[in-house]
């Protein structure tokens, strides 16, 4: 059975017949009447029928009546005529009538017997005696004139002068009978049609009235119902989803009424809980953009409370650190707009110790939820309870394996949070973990830069002291002993003192070559003067002419003074050994907390990070010092090198 088959066969169990009922009730009526009506003027025409069967029974008697009695007066004057005066003429009526009686008078005896009654019978006595008189009296006396036309007759023309006036007698009687029912009848016939067309009339008022009250019925039960369902299904589909049907009506309209509601319900259900999904994963994934923006934990933090604050309906969100010492520190927190009161302060510490949602998560590191905060014994506890908090969820937040703290939505609703609130949370709790497991990545590989960076500048300050000590200090003692050498040969001895005056200077050349190594390991005017002086020097030195624009008025962590004093020396480098470049300008700007610079050329622009070793080695620098450095060169149009850094990371 097909699935509609089935709700179908359902239905047909369970939905009320209500409107069905009535609507076979009220067909019913309607053709019980309409029969009725037909049966009545049925029998009203079927008695018109009769009645007027019955005049013209009645008028055919009589019309034969008639005739029949002009055939008998007929032959009486025509054998009366005959007899009195033998004048063969008169017989021509008498022959015509003699013929015609035998015809008649069994026509009037048919239809006397079709009519019954006295009237039938007396019809059939006229009948015999007008047949009797044509056979035992007239022909017998007109045949016996003939044979002797001289018998004198006139006895027997006063006898069927009598006999005739007995039958006309008897005609009259017949007659005025006849035509006396005649005339009932007729009555009869016109009151039956007059009956018959009442009843018509009164049939038609009555089948207008019940197919009028029918329509009515039908329309008020049925069409209007059914035309507000489709008005409203149109405004359903238009997306009005909290249209709603009066549920008035009887029966199957009823039903559906109701079905129309609760589909409407339903689907204003599915619709609003697509909307929370959809809403859902549009605060996640602005979360997921956030953590993949690399912005800092904080920022997640905050942005996650205040999302799932959101998506829950929650009063409170927290996100706790768990610390070594059973302690905790609020992170992150978010309050509902409407809370006066305040959320936990992000930086606090609480304690741990007693029973709480916190230390059973810490315990188990699994989900948590408190159903009753008037017991809490622990430090967030009695903060939520003091502030009207009636129940809470919480979620573990795991970093890389290791329960690190817990994100807790309060509720200080009298419902209980609904069922399955924590695994909605554990997708944030999960962001929450790869966002501090980013951040710890990023932190450990900066340092591990800033160490590489602060070894390798290590190195060069020693390898400067020792130049600077060892090998600087013992060039400028040969030189001096051999410039006192030089003074001690005799003279005469010129070609020698050439020799030695020129090794001098050679060694003299040698100790200049060497404290420029010195100063491009480490500057240590650097060291002496800071930034501003350090930088004139490498100006003053540079083969391209530099402009300066520099602010910095105060000394810096030397990490930094060392990255921005390499990051100049660097650009200048370059735009001597890769470029025919005319001019360099430093701009160098100390704001409260960063340090910006901008290191431009005019040359034919073309460089690349990873070309060499000296661009890329500004990177590490800038970046392990949690700064950015950005490297333009469009071909053709100059270099420009775009360095940001925070004073506070040094
Ligand atoms: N100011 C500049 N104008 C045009 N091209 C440049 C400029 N600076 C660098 N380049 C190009 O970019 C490349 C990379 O520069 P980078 O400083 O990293 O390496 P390098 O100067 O070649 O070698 P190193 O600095 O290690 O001695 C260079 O080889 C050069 O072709
Ligand atoms: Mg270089």
């Amino acid at each position: 059975m097909t699935r509609w088959a089935s709700r179908r066969s359902q239905l047909r169990v369970d939905a009320p017949r209500g409107l069905s009922r009535r609507l076979v009730i009220a067909s019913a009526l309607l053709a019980l009447l309409m029969t009725a009506t037909f049966l009545i003027l049925f029998g009203a025409i079927t008695r018109l029928r009769d009645a007027a069967a019955l005049t013209g029974r009645s008028e055919e008697v009589l019309a034969s009546s008639s005739r029949l009695e002009r055939l008998i007066v007929d032959l009486e004057t025509g054998e009366r005529g005959y007899i009195i005066t033998k004048d063969p003429t008169f017989l021509t009526p008498w022959e015509t009538a003699r013929a015609a009686v035998p015809q008649e008078a069994a026509e009037f005896r048919r239809l006397g017997t079709k009519i019954g009654g006295e009237q039938g019978k007396r019809a059939g006595q006229i009948s015999s005696a007008v047949t009797s008189y044509l056979q035992d009296f007239s022909v017998p006396l007109v045949t016996k004139v003939q044979r002797q036309p001289g018998v004198s007759a006139a006895a027997s023309v006063a006898d069927g002068q009598r006999r005739v006036d007995r039958i006309r007698t008897d005609f009259d009687q017949f007659m005025g009978v006849q035509r006396r029912l005649t005339s009932r009848y007729e009555q009869h016939s016109l009151e039956a049609s007059r009956r018959a067309m009442a009843m018509a009339g009164i049939a038609a008022v009555a089948s207008f009235v019940l197919v009028f009250v029918f329509t009515s019925y039908l329309t008020r039960a049925l069409v209007r119902p059914v035309r507000r369902a489709s008005i409203m299904a149109a405004d359903l589909a238009r997306g009005e989803l909290g249209v709603r049907m009066p549920e008035t009506s009887l029966g199957e309209i009823g039903v559906l009424e109701q079905a129309f509601n609760t589909m409407a319900r339903s689907l204003e259900m599915s619709h609003d809980k697509l909307r929370r999904v959809a809403d859902e994963q549009a605060a996640l994934r602005r979360v997921a953009t956030l953590v993949a923006r690399a912005v800092s934990p904080h920022e997640v933090f905050e942005a996650v409370a205040a999302e799932l604050g959101r998506i829950l309906a929650a009063d409170f969100i927290v996100v706790n650190r768990f610390e070594p010492d059973r302690m905790e520190t609020v992170v992150g927190s978010w309050k509902a707009e409407k809370n006066p009161e305040a959320a936990p302060p992000t930086g606090s510490c609480w304690s741990l110790e007693g029973r709480s949602l916190e230390s059973s998560v810490e315990r188990t590191g699994r989900p948590a939820r408190v159903t009753d905060y008037q017991r809490a014994t622990s430090g967030i506890g009695v903060w939520a309870r003091t502030r009207g908090v009636r129940c809470g969820a919480g979620s573990p937040v795991v970093v890389e394996g290791r329960l690190w703290g817990v994100m807790i939505a309060f509720s200080m609703s009298e419902d209980p949070q609904p069922e399955g609130i924590e695994v909605r949370m554990t997708e944030y709790t999960e962001l929450v973990g790869t966002a501090i497991a980013n951040a710890e990545s990023r932190a450990k590989l900066t340092a591990a830069r800033a160490r590489l960076v602060s070894a390798s500048d290590e190195t060069r300050r020693r390898i400067e002291r020792d130049l600077h000590d060892g090998a600087q200090q013992r060039l400028v003692s040969l030189g001096l002993e051999l410039r006192a050498a030089e003074g001690s040969i005799p003279d005469g001895h010129d070609v020698l003192r050439q020799r030695v005056a020129k090794t001098a200077s050679g060694l003299s050349g040698v100790l200049e070559d060497l404290q420029e190594i010195s100063r491009g390991l480490h500057p240590a005017i650097l060291s002496r003067g800071g930034l501003h002086p350090a930088i004139k020097a490498l100006a003053r030195r540079s083969v391209v002419p530099v402009e300066l624009d520099l602010h910095v008025a105060r000394r810096l962590d030397e990490r930094l003074e060392v990255a921005v004093y390499y990051i100049v020396a660097e650009a200048m480098t370059n735009a001597t050994n890769h470029v025919d470049a005319s001019v360099v300008r430093i701009h160098l700007h100390l704001d409260e907390d960063v340090i910006q610079m901008a290191v431009e050329d005019d040359g034919v622009g073309g460089a690349a990070v990873g070309g060499g070793s000296g661009l890329i080695g500004l990177k590490d620098r800038v970046e392990a010092l949690g700064g950015t450095i950005d490297v333009r060169s469009p071909s053709g149009k100059g270099t420009s090198l775009q360095v940001r850094i925070p004073t506070w990371t040094a």
